[in-house]
C-alpha cells in the first residue's frame, strides 16, 4: 500500500526503517526516506504506520 504517492513510499518501506533503523517519529523517518515534502498529505498516515509498527513489535517482544 502506498503511503506517500508523491515519492512512491509504501507502508512496508516505512515499517522496515522503523524496525531496522529505530525510527520512532516523522522527523527521524524523513532522515531515511524522502516523504512528506511535496503535498504533505501522507504525514498522518506515515505516523500511523510508525505507531502500529512499534506496537506490533512490542507485542511480539512481550510474547517472546
Ligand atoms: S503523498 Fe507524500 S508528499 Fe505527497
Amino acid at each position: 500500500m502506498y503511503v506517500c504517492m508523491c515519492f512512491g513510499i509504501t507502508d512496508k518501506s516505512i515499517a522496515a526503517v522503523v524496525r531496522n533503523q529505530g525510527v520512532g517519529n516523522i522527523r527521524e523517518l524523513k532522515e531515511h526516506l524522502e516523504l512528506g515534502s511535496q503535498c504533505g498529505k501522507c504525514i498522518q498516515m506515515a505516523q500511523d504506520v510508525i505507531d502500529s509498527t512499534i506496537i506490533d513489535d512490542s507485542m511480539f517482544k512481550e510474547v517472546g
